[in-house]
């Protein structure tokens, strides 16, 4: 008896990132190329759950490869959270005789693969967040357009804040990690870099705001992760404490939208096709991440133990760079 093609499916999960239809791409035209036969599920677990899916085909994965985004839509699930939810997914997925799924997300996504994987989904993972936070993995998809569009804005507001004599805090995303505020910190010559990994004394901040001030630096620029502080309200304690005119710019959804960087782009298409391989020749249950921007494919159990933490000589170099450590003055 003639065997039937296998048959994967695909999703997007969690926060959108720049390059992940770029990856959507990059899985669809790879499956297709092996011959096999693949299905869009739209807005993550919750389209799952609603069996929101439709067969995808070559044209599917035209046109896109620039877009920011994702097309097939996402969405943060809570229902997933429950084993009962997660069992109904996994029999809509065996009722679609799905052989093998592609999540594309980030650290949330990549736990609800796991538990997919747990209840016999043969799954891979492909990291897909502008946070750069995912353990297993040195790269996710989407951080580095995030960082290159929060650079062209933080450079557009230091142009305001030297006209005025002002300090400008910018605050960025990140959730509880402060990767993406510390590229942007080093990037554009931060003055200070505040991060949730490194508590800092807010008196101490305004101290050194004041000597500085006083030995005639009219404007700096504070990039805040969101994880860290309420840029608003650090804000207004540093103008109630040190007088220093201040003007705040919490940067938000900018962060997730445009189009892919070439960075962004030429991941999303390695690790597109590299997910696909993998679940092909049975190697599920893994997230297909970075290392040393190498594919490195590594089980979801050995990626959670890894814990992706804070670049400190990063840390350091702006406080080196920045002068506002500068002892001798
Ligand atoms: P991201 O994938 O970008 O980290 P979330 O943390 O919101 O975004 O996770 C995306 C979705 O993954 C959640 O809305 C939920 O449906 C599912 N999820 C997150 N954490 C878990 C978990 N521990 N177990 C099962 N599903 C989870
Ligand atoms: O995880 C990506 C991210 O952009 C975080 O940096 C941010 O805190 C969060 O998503 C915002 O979530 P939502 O899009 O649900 O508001």
């Amino acid at each position: 008896m003639k065997q039937r093609k296998k048959r994967l499916a695909l999703l997007t999960s969690g926060g959108d990132a720049p390059g992940m239809n770029a990856a959507v791409r990059s899985c669809i035209r790879t499956a297709l190329s092996e011959s096999c036969d693949i299905t869009g599920i739209m807005r993550g677990y919750s389209g799952l759950l609603e069996e929101d899916m439709h067969d995808l085909d070559t044209r599917s994965a035209g046109g896109i490869v620039y877009l920011g985004g994702t097309v097939l839509k996402t969405a943060r699930c809570p229902a997933f959270m429950k084993d009962e939810f997660r069992r109904r997914a996994a029999d809509i997925l065996k009722k679609h005789q799905i052989d093998g799924l592609i999540v594309i997300g980030g650290d949330g996504s990549m736990a609800g693969a796991a538990e997919l994987s747990a209840l016999g989904i043969s799954t891979v993972t492909i990291p897909g967040t502008i946070d750069n936070d995912m353990n297993g993995t040195d790269y996710t998809v989407g951080y580095d357009t995030a960082v290159n569009t929060a650079l062209e804005a933080v450079r557009k507001i230091r142009d305001t804040a030297s006209s005025h004599d002002r300090a400008a805090l910018v605050e960025v995303m990140g959730r509880k990690a402060g990767h993406l505020a510390l590229s942007i910190g080093i990037a554009c010559g931060a003055e200070y870099v505040l991060v949730p990994e490194i508590p800092f004394d807010r008196d101490r901040l305004c101290g050194e705001l004041q000597k500085q001030t006083a030995l005639g630096r009219t404007n700096s620029i504070i990039i805040c992760a969101e994880g860290a502080a309420d840029g608003h309200e650090l804000s207004r304690y540093i103008e109630d404490k040190t007088g220093i005119d201040m003007c705040t710019t919490i940067l938000g959804y900018i962060q997730r939208g445009g189009s892919p960087s070439a960075k962004d782009s030429i991941c999303a298409a390695l690790l597109g096709e590299a997910a696909v391989h993998a679940l092909l020749r049975g190697c599920t249950g893994h997230l297909v991440g970075m290392e040393r921007q190498r594919v490195k494919i590594i089980p979801y159990e050995e990626a959670d133990r890894e814990k992706r933490s804070l670049d400190r000589k990063g840390w350091e170099l702006v406080r080196r760079l920045s002068g506002m450590a500068d002892e001798s003055v």
